[in-house]
């Protein structure tokens, strides 16, 4: 078991998750984040668990910058979770910022990393690695062809990563996890998941990209954090797939959103977005494998779950990367 680590990203979406995980299981924890909980309200409620809590630390960065890598000291682990995330808005101008936190900043976590001599780095990848699939599932030796900026540079994250274990005077092993759309409580809100059963509750109507016949490998955020925590125990190397393993076309995530609210999903019709990939589905068979992981959580528990969370927020602060 580690005893320290730093989280990257950690005032994210999975990060939060990731954070709250590690302190329940003793660890001390250095979350690094460019968001500043006390200032950003979504920041603020992803690590509401753990700020102040023993062995808990933050320490606002951005991770592209310089100067910062004194965060690293004494450290055994980085699960390196920072990334400007989201398919959809990678194309044009944004792509800078696409570029910069997911490429940029990762080489400087890298790089930092290994001169640390950090023994162990988690990097998360993504499912969109893999681009336009026959709708089998794919395991980490499919062909690698992103049909998206953000694909791309998540394809980079990883190749650096990886780059930087090999090199002569590395001590670290690398673990790129492939995480396959994860959704639960606290989902960034561009997200289907949030977003449909927000619509049900009587928010914003939901905009459907295309006919929702395409299909994704939902997978439910407790299990996401408990592959994580496994990689950080175990030294494989390279890409492995954390997936569900099952999947479910958008117009079926409507339908379950609809039977577990007992109200319409209002809906807006939009044109299909590039980089969309008509499925995912992960091949899990590397993690429960190497990692003893198996996923726990279907979809409509986990969308039982989500909702349940949903109801309890008043009002569900807009997220910067929406
Ligand atoms: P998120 O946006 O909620 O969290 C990412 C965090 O990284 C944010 O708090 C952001 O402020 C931080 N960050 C970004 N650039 C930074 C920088 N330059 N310096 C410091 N902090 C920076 O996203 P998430 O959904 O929690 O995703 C976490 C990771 O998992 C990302 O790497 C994403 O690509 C990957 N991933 C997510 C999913 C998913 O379905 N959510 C699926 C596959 C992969
Ligand atoms: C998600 C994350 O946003 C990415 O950061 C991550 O890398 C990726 O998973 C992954 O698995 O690698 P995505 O699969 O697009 O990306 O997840 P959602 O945003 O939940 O979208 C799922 C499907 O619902 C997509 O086909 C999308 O077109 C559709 N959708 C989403 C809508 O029709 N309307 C919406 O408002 C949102």
């Amino acid at each position: 078991m580690p005893s320290r680590v730093v989280v990257t990203g950690a005032a994210g979406f999975i990060g939060g998750h990731v954070a709250r995980r590690l302190i329940a299981e003793g660890m001390e924890v250095c979350a690094v984040d460019r968001r500043d909980p006390e200032h950003d309200l979504v920041a603020g409620r992803n690590l509401s668990e753990v700020l102040g809590k023993p062995g808990f630390s933050f320490q606002c960065v951005d991770l592209a910058d310089r100067g910062w890598e004194s965060v690293l000291r004494g450290t055994d682990t980085v699960i390196h979770l920072a990334a400007l995330p989201g398919v959809r808005p990678s194309w044009g101008a944004r792509f800078d910022e696409y570029a910069t936190c997911n490429v940029i900043a990762t080489q400087r976590v890298m790089d930092a990393s290994v001169t640390a001599r950090i023994p162990r780095i988690i990097v998360a990848s993504s499912s969109s690695v893999y681009g336009r699939t026959d709708g089998h599932p794919s395991p980490e030796t499919t062909p690698t062809r992103p049909l998206s900026p953000y694909g791309a540079t998540k394809l980079a994250t990883e190749a650096i990563a990886l780059a930087y274990a090999q090199r002569h005077d590395s001590v670290t092993s690398v673990a790129a996890l492939r995480y396959f759309t994860v959704y639960g409580p606290r989902q960034r809100n561009d997200m289907l998941i949030g977003r449909a059963l927000s619509a049900a509750l009587g928010g914003a109507p939901l905009p459907l990209y295309g006919n929702g016949e395409q299909s994704r490998d939902f997978t439910y955020i407790d299990d996401v954090v408990e592959a994580t925590l496994a990689a950080t125990c175990s030294r494989v190397s390279g890409a492995v797939n954390v997936g569900a393993g099952t999947a479910t076309s958008v117009r079926e995530v409507l339908r379950v959103a609809e039977q577990l609210t007992g109200c319409r999903v209002p809906t807006k019709p939009m044109s299909a977005v590039d980089g969309d990939t008509p499925a995912t589905l992960a091949d899990s068979a590397r993690a429960h494998g190497v990692l003893a992981w198996r996923p726990r959580v279907d979809l409509v528990t986990g969308m039982r779950r989500h909702l349940a969370w949903l109801q309890t927020q008043s009002v569900v602060p807009a997220d910067a990367t929406a």
